[in-house]
This record gives C-alpha cells, structure tokens and sequence, in this order.
C-alpha cells in the first residue's frame, strides 16, 4: 500500500542511487519543503549532505533557532548557518519602495549563499571530494506550474533561492518531485521534524522586510518580531493554525497616532492583522477570526509592545488587496 512510510523508504533508496557516494548541498529556507526534502536526503547520505542557511535577519520570532537547534537535532544534518544580518541591514537602510526592498533582498540572499555554496565546495575539495549534487524541495505541482509564470510574479518580484553561480555545476536531487503539499507534511512526520515545522504556514522569502511599510530597521523589525509572535501564539492557542492560510502581522512604520495608557499620553504605530483563507494564495479571503481572540491579541498587543498603540483588522479580499501588503 502506498503509505507515506514506504515513501520514504523508497526515497531513500532513489536517494542513494542517484548519488552513490557523491556528496550534495541543500539550501534551507525554514520552510517545509526545503526541510523535508533535507531531512530525507540526510537519511539516505548521511554527513555527505550539507545544509546551508542564510539568517538574513528577517525571520520571525524563534525561526532561526528552530532550524539551529530542533531540526539539527532531529536530523543530526551538518548545518552551516551564515549570519548575514548586518548585510542585509546595510544594504536595506534607507530603502521604503516595496520593490526595492524585494529586490535588494533577492540580490542579497544570492551572494550570500553563492558564497556559502563556493566555500562548502572549497571546503570538500580541500578533502579531495567535490559537491555535485544540489537538493531542491520541488513539489509535484511546482512540476507541473514550471515554465507558466503565475500573474503574481509580475505583481510583485518574487524571491526565492535560484541563481548559483555559474561555474558551479549541480546535478539535482528532487525527493518530493511526486508529492503534494500534505503528503510532505506526512514525510516530515514520518522523519520525526516538529509539528511546528511541519504545519508552518506560508512565509515570504523576504521575510519581515516586507511587512514593515517603510525603511527596515533592526530596532522596527525587534517590535514586529514581538507583535507577530503574540499573535501566532494565540492562533495556536485557539487552534486556528491548519484552518487559516496564513496571517502577516504588518507594521505601519511610517504612520503614527495619539493613544493614552495609564495616565500617559502615547504616539505610538499602527499593526495591521491580515488573516486570509486560501487555497492556493491566487485568491484569498479574509477570515473571520473570532471577536473574543481579537479581542485578546489587541490588549496583548498594546500591553506588552509598548511602540504599539494600535491593532488594525484588514478586511479585504485578495482581490483587490494582495496578501502580504509589499
Ligand atoms: P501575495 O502578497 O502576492 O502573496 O498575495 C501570495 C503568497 O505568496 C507569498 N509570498 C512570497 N513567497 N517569496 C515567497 O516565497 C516571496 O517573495 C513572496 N511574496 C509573497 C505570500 O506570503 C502568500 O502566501
């Protein structure tokens, strides 16, 4: 019977086929697919894959400490994780144009991991060995979608790990070329990865770059970090998680207004909730979240985020509105 444990069974054993005693080279975005189609191919090569991680600075609370710490350890993958922060920082500061940012972030991730992929092949050949393979977490419907651009890609510049550079030549692991979304979730049960990791829900590329409107900043990017991370917490809380598509917490960094708390007068930013339905983010509705839990993420919010004064619910479909606001 077709059972995600023979799935994996039978990947590993295509796995160690396809790269024999060849070594391979994965990037990890914390995203599932990535993940798992790390995870199987560790099973199958052991330390003769290597798994690199770009921390741009842009992930959500817990997101970098995640892959760290819990997949390492689930895995035992050898992980090189390259702190590019502060480059991502410099190269953002002055930056509010949406595109702009997108832009600059894509190009940043690029160099950074070009640089990552030529010193983990360096580093191999200092061994005597070479890196020809490259794991990519294809799904069956990326397969099938590849080559018609979606109407997206022309809305917003889309960012995801594509180029290497060109004298680097990468023959292509492609695990979950047969699976769909809730198969490799099924997987990544199967390869012991958390729920957490498994059940993530969508996230950009740039990350919360694109969910400050106006100049990313790290101390802009410490509050929304906070805002976004109460309000994951009371969408678990409330078990939400699988029913909703996604929720982007936005910080309206350029837009300030009057509050009072205590006995003090406050001029603190807006936070806008989008919570959307969705079935394949082309079309989304917003999602009519239970007042009680709105109710709570607000006064949470403005409680313990003291440069917030302000919860926001976005109740707009996609379209008009896109999902993320960038
Ligand atoms: P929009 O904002 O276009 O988002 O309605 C649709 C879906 O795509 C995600 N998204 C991205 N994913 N790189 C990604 O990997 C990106 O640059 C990017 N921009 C948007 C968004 O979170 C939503 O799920």
């Amino acid at each position: 019977t077709w059972t995600m444990a023979n799935v994996v069974e039978e990947q590993v054993e295509r796995i160690r086929a396809q790269v024999g005693e060849g070594r391979a080279l994965c990037a990890l975005s914390g995203g599932v697919d990535s993940a798992v189609a790390a995870a199987l191919v560790q099973r199958a090569i052991g330390d003769r894959l290597t798994c690199v991680y770009v921390d741009h600075g842009l992930m959500r609370e817990g997101e970098t400490e995640q892959i760290e710490r819990d997949f390492v350890a689930v895995t035992g993958v050898d992980l090189r994780v390259v702190d590019a922060r502060e480059q991502f920082l410099t190269a953002l500061a002055g930056l509010a144009d949406p595109e702009q940012k997108r832009k600059t972030i894509g190009r940043e991730f690029i160099r950074v991991f070009e640089q990552a992929a030529l010193d983990v092949v360096g580093d191999a050949k200092e061994h005597g060995e070479s890196v020809d393979f490259l794991v990519q977490g294809t799904l069956y419907p990326d397969v099938v979608e590849s080559g018609g651009g979606t109407g997206t890609a022309n809305i917003k510049s889309h960012h995801n790990v594509g180029g290497l550079p060109e004298d680097l030549q990468f023959t292509l692991v492609e695990p979950l070329r047969t699976l769909f979304k809730d198969e490799v979730r099924e997987v990544g049960l199967q390869l012991g990865l958390p729920e957490s990791m498994v059940w993530r829900q969508p996230f950009p590329g740039p990350g919360l770059g694109i969910r400050i409107v106006g100049e990313v900043t790290r101390e802009r990017l410490d509050v929304l970090r906070r805002a976004d991370a109460i309000v994951r917490a009371e969408l678990t809380a409330a078990g939400l998680d699988r029913e909703i598509w996604q929720c982007p917490v936005v910080l309206l960094a350029d837009v300030r207004s009057v509050g009072v708390q205590g006995d003090g007068r406050t001029y603190g930013h807006p936070v806008v909730l989008r919570p959307v339905s969705s079935e394949d983010a082309m079309t989304a509705d917003w999602t009519r979240l239970p007042y009680d839990l709105l109710a709570r993420v607000s006064t949470r919010i403005t409680n313990e985020v003291p440069e917030v004064n302000r919860v926001v619910l976005d109740v707009t479909s996609k379209p008009p509105g896109t999902i993320e606001w960038e």
